[in-house]
């Protein structure tokens, strides 16, 4: 029987195997670098594989990101053209974001910054009180993650906003597409939510350009990718007053750097990438059905476009 290999730095590969194993018992389940004979590898499993190590593999026929994005899969350019690449499709992930997504939303809007700041100085002190339907929000990106957070955060009544390649048409969420709608959609957004893929053309998108395009005193949430943000800008758009705070899950450099300045603005919350994990219970059942089809030589479901790179 072919055999499936397993790279992780977080996920346990005990959880993989025995949540596999549920649906094909005698599932032969190797974890790298145990990789034995190369030539029987079909499918990998795989989160951040040192680049260059598939490519004596040549019979993998697919690629299963252990996460919802595929960009660490990109990484490695030697991946062949015929091997398929698949992601996770889960909703138990799109809940746990939406979660973080909405709890990092109601700090920002119920004046989170401020009311911890008072706190710190020991300042019994009240603001107005917001108004939830003033309040616009906005998703760049509207795939399975931004387009259930966007539902979510729209049903407690905020004024909610997408941005994604394509026109999305979601309930009680306006839609905006495309370079020319970009500047349109971060002019109206208070609080912008990052959960796009990172493919060459969001590389950086939010760089000062784009950040003096919201408006002044805007927020930012990060679940995408830290290479999503350039650093620098979004430190100086803070300290300048362009931008209030924000709440990052997804950093250049993971673990985040302990000198990274990041780790001590009062205005910057750092979460270690806990966004939405990956969960062998919930996620099993999908992986070993597409494990299944890709041994008896059918396609799974949830493959990327190789050329769009999501
Ligand atoms: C996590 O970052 C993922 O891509 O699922």
């Amino acid at each position: 029987m072919p055999a499936v290999l397993f790279h992780s730095k977080n996920d346990s590969p005990e959880d993989w195997e025995a949540g596999l194993a549920k649906f094909i018992p005698n599932l032969d389940f190797r974890v790298w670098p145990d990789v034995g004979d190369p030539s029987e590898i079909e499918f990998a499993l795989i989160w951040a594989l040192p680049p260059g190590s598939l490519k004596q593999m040549d019979n993998l026929q697919c690629i299963c990101s252990l996460g919802q994005g595929v960009d660490h899969i990109f990484n490695d350019t030697e991946i062949p053209e015929k091997t398929k690449i698949m992601r996770l499709v889960d909703p138990w992930m799109a809940q746990a974001m939406s979660e973080w997504i909405l709890l990092n939303v109601l700090r920002f809007h119920r004046q989170g910054i401020e009311y911890e700041q008072f706190e710190r100085e020991k300042k019994w002190h009240v603001l107005p009180p917001p108004e939830t339907s003033d309040c616009k929000v906005g998703i760049l990106g509207l795939g399975e993650l931004g387009s259930d957070a966007a539902k979510k955060i729209a049903s407690l009544g905020f004024d909610v906003a997408g941005w994604s390649k394509s026109p999305k048409d979601i309930k009680n969420v306006k839609s905006f597409s495309g370079d020319n709608q970009l500047e349109y959609f971060l002019n109206r957004t208070d609080i912008l939510c990052c959960l796009l893929p990172l493919t060459p053309e969001t590389d950086g998108i939010l760089s000062s350009k784009t950040l003096s395009q919201l408006p002044r005193g805007a927020y930012i949430i990060n679940a995408g990718r830290g290479r999503h943000i350039v650093d620098e800008d979004l430190l100086k758009a803070i300290d300048s007053g362009q931008i209030s705070g924000a709440a990052l899950d997804v950093f250049h450099e993971e673990p985040l750097p302990e000198v990274h300045p990041y780790w001590t603005h009062p205005k910057v919350r750092v979460w270690p990438h806990v966004s939405a994990q990956s969960n062998a219970g919930s996620a099993a059942k999908q992986v070993a059905d597409a494990i299944t089809k890709v041994f008896g030589g059918k396609e799974p479901d949830n493959l990327i476009n190789r050329k769009n790179q999501y």
